[in-house]
């Protein structure tokens, strides 16, 4: 291909003839050595950015957790917030323990507390041009399993609690597919994309103070995924079990869950859909 490429470009710029070669000839000498004079790598200045991180260990549980400082040249670090952890944890700390596992914002796994903002260590970018250290926490009010882990078990517990999945008893028409029209289907955009960060439930004053019993703004935008699915045959039973005082109706609109949102979706507006469907019915 390049070869076809090469003798089409040829073709089209034309042959030089020989007196033309050998005039140009000098000129590209010329060329050549100064660009090997220019080559000589220009060291660039290093630019160094500390990362102070929040660090707490199980094995130590008489220890109070604590700052720890890094300092890295950006010069040699990729862009992300992820990538100065994971040279951190590579190059000088091994002991540094977060998780992480696609890097590109669908895993949900390297979700923290970053400058005070919940989102995901992938997506978020080092602030270079700020002389300021950046702060990483694990996400806040969770229990910690290790430095920037939290303890995710009673958030999936919740997950689990919503049975999230299509609930249905009558067979499809053809034996084969459960059919949407395009319109139905439309009706989940926004909501399946969610990839259970917890980035908005740990961002909602409402679940830090009662996450025990209410079931936060990425669950009830899961349960709100399969209450808006044409498909799901136990939209009254889902209703059901968010019918009482605390499962749902401790949200108070406050909207921090759809400003943590990394994804760009609106949990605040999901939960509002749930509200107005059990009050107005659908
Ligand atoms: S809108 Fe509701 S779920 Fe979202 S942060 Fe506020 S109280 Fe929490
Ligand atoms: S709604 Fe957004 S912030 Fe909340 S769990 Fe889903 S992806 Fe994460
Ligand atoms: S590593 Fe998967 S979302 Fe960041």
């Amino acid at each position: 291909m390049s070869a076809l490429r090469s003798s089409a470009a040829r073709r089209v710029l034309g042959t030089p003839s020989a007196a033309a070669r050998t005039m140009m000839r000098p000129a590209a000498v010329a060329t050549r050595s100064m660009a090997s004079v220019s080559e000589a790598p220009a060291e660039k200045p290093p630019r160094m950015k500390s990362f102070q991180i929040y660090r707490w260990n199980p094995d130590k549980p008489t220890e109070k957790p604590y700052m720890q400082t890094y300092t890295l040249d950006l010069n040699k670090t990729g862009p992300m917030v992820l990538d100065a952890i994971i040279r951190i944890k590579n190059e000088i700390d091994p002991t540094l323990t977060f998780r992480r596992s696609c890097r590109e914002g669908i895993c949900g796994s390297c979700a923290m507390n970053i400058n005070g903002q919940n989102t995901l260590a992938c997506l978020c970018r080092i602030p270079a041009e700020s002389s300021a250290d950046v702060k990483l926490y694990p996400l806040p009010h969770t229990y910690v399993v290790k430095d920037l882990v939290p303890d995710l078990t009673h958030f999936y517990k919740q997950y689990k609690s919503i049975k999230p999945y299509l609930q249905r008893d009558t067979p499809a028409p053809d034996g084969k597919e459960y059919r949407q029209t395009k319109e139905d289907r439309k009706k989940l955009d926004g909501l399946y994309e969610c990839i259970l960060c917890a980035c908005c439930s740990t961002s909602c004053p409402s679940y830090w103070w009662n996450s025990e019993e209410y079931l936060g703004p990425a669950i009830l935008l899961q349960s709100y995924r399969w209450l808006a699915d044409s498909r799901d045959e136990r939209s009254a039973e889902r209703k059901t079990k968010l019918e009482n005082s605390m499962s749902l109706y401790r949200c108070h609109t406050i909207l921090n869950c759809t400003r943590a949102c990394p994804k760009g979706l609106n949990p605040g507006k999901a939960i509002a859909e749930i509200k107005k469907e059990m009050a107005f019915g659908s």
